[in-house]
């Protein structure tokens, strides 16, 4: 009986395997008589059928060097070559001007590409999935009020109080702080502030707890019984929602004529009628999702490095210390064009998105046949753009594995071989506030604090962050008297 399952079970594996690759014999031959011009697809394997090379993938994913399973790939097949992850064909690309290229390509070409459970999660509606004029609409209103002066002024007065009230309950020599868990409290308060209008508070604090159930389930399988992580991830974003909403109607029905002081602000206010509660409070939980985590991860990343890095840090002491002295001579508060002004700490936080790759790449699904630089992407494959090999290429950034944030006074930024939080039309409209946000945190720690950091180490997938939430034993510093 066992023998026959056994027997069964093996014949219906081969079956399954030999369907697999006659599929893609047969797709292959497809394609070859599709395409008539010289680009060819790249070259590459596109291992198992149905798993293809995923289980590799995510292997050296999990490894201190996710970027080995590119660098294999990479000697033998070029910049740009062929695999199977995640369920899809896939070109991975490790050559930055293909990957812009791909960035900036409109709708036409290529449409943005979550793993399946996270589309479930984000609804159709999400910026984060949506194309075309209504994409570009709200995406552009929102990256304008990110960018306008009277949001930063702000959040530089809100990050500044709540880093204070932080700060001032760490106590002296024993005490242990983790930078990753104070980083990420105080950066959801700034963030649902600047989005939805809230401060801290008992909403607040029901939003954090729903927030946390609903992100639980992003990896998750696309099961969507009751009781399963996903769906218990899709009921906690309801009852987020339910909260936003409420703002919303509230908000409309104040309607006074201020300057916006929150995303929900500016988005009601927007003439088109396109833009539906619904459609509001959907986006404003989803862009709570990249800025979440990237911000604190961003500080925490940064403590790291500089805790690795005397000179830096010792530099970086020295450029904060002098603004502060600046400042309390004269008895000014601090604006966020002096933060943004302190050059070092801004080579600092550049230097740490360089190596940190908080965005190691970006996944875009092909919905016609395009050709790049001589490589061929056939219609309903994804195109993998992986920025961690081109931030840690030697031949880009000399000794790339080496914390440097000096190499950035003679370095531009703005090449396609920096692109911390991606590019092109979907290009992250929060990059200055994440910088802003990290000087503060850094000006208030060096300045106040000096450390030794404890052991620990950066874990890569499935996102970036610190094993130990990065702890390190503080020692408040003497108070400094103005003269
Ligand atoms: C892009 O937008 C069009 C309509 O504007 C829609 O039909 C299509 O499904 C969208 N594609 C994706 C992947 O969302
Ligand atoms: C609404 O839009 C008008 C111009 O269209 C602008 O003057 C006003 O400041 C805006 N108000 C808000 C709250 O965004
Ligand atoms: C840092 O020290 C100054 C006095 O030198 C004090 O006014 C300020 O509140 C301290 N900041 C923090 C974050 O503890």
């Amino acid at each position: 009986m066992t023998i026959w399952l056994l027997v069964m079970w093996v014949a219906i594996a081969i079956l399954v395997l030999l369907q697999g690759s006659v599929l893609l014999v047969y797709s292959n031959w497809k394609l070859k008589k599709r395409r008539r011009s010289r680009a060819q697809l790249p070259k590459g394997t596109l291992g198992w059928p149905l798993i293809g090379e995923t289980l590799d993938f995510v292997s050296c994913a999990y490894s201190p060097r996710p970027e080995s399973f590119m660098e294999k790939r990479r000697l033998l097949y070029g910049k740009v070559f062929k695999s199977h992850i995640f369920g899809s064909p896939t070109i991975v690309s490790t050559d930055a001007e293909v990957s812009r290229f791909v960035l900036q390509s409109d709708a036409k070409a290529f449409v943005p590409w979550y793993p399946k459970s996270l589309t479930e999660l984000m609804g159709k509606s999400s910026i984060l999935l949506i194309n075309g004029s209504l994409q570009r609409r709200v995406h552009g209103l929102i990256g304008a009020f990110f960018k306008s002066s009277q949001l930063k002024c702000q959040i530089t007065s809100d990050m500044q109080r709540y880093v204070l009230s932080s700060m001032r309950d760490w106590k002296d020599g024993d005490q242990i702080i983790y930078i990753q868990d104070e980083a990420k409290l105080i950066v959801f308060q700034i963030l649902v502030k600047g989005l939805i209008g809230l401060e801290p508070g008992k909403e607040m604090q029901f939003l954090k707890q729903q927030f946390q159930e609903f992100i639980a389930g992003l990896m998750s399988l696309p099961v969507k019984l009751p009781g399963s992580r996903l769906y218990r991830s899709m009921q906690a974003k309801k009852r987020m929602a339910m909260l936003v909403q409420k703002i919303i109607k509230e908000k409309r029905s104040k309607n006074n004529g201020c300057a916006p002081r929150d995303a929900i602000d500016v988005l009601i206010n927007d003439s088109s009628h396109q833009l539906t509660d619904d459609l509001i409070s959907d986006n404003m939980i989803d862009l709570m999702i990249p800025a979440e985590d990237s911000v604190p991860v961003l500080v925490t990343l940064s403590v790291k490095y500089l805790s690795e890095c005397p000179l830096a840090l010792q530099q970086l002491e020295e450029e904060n210390m002098e603004l502060k002295k600046r400042k309390s001579m004269t008895g000014e508060t601090l604006q966020w064009t002096d933060y943004m002004s302190l050059s070092f700490t801004q080579h600092v936080i550049t230097e740490t998105l360089r190596m940190g790759n908080i965005i190691s790449g970006i996944m875009r699904k092909a919905v016609k046949d395009v050709e790049i630089k001589g490589h061929f992407i056939p219609k309903g494959w994804c195109v993998f753009t992986y920025f961690r090999s081109v931030h840690l290429d030697d031949n880009i950034y000399r000794d790339a594995y080496k914390f440097n944030p000096w190499r950035w006074k003679a370095k531009d930024m703005s090449t396609c071989s920096f692109t911390p939080f991606g590019g092109g039309q979907r290009l992250c409209p929060g990059l200055d506030l994440a910088r802003l946000e990290a000087s503060i945190f850094l000006h208030h720690l060096v300045t106040n604090f000096t450390w030794v950091a404890e052991e620990d180490h950066v874990v890569n997938f499935p996102t970036v962050r610190m094993k130990g939430r990065m702890p390190i034993r503080i020692t408040r510093k003497p108070k400094i008297h103005p003269c």
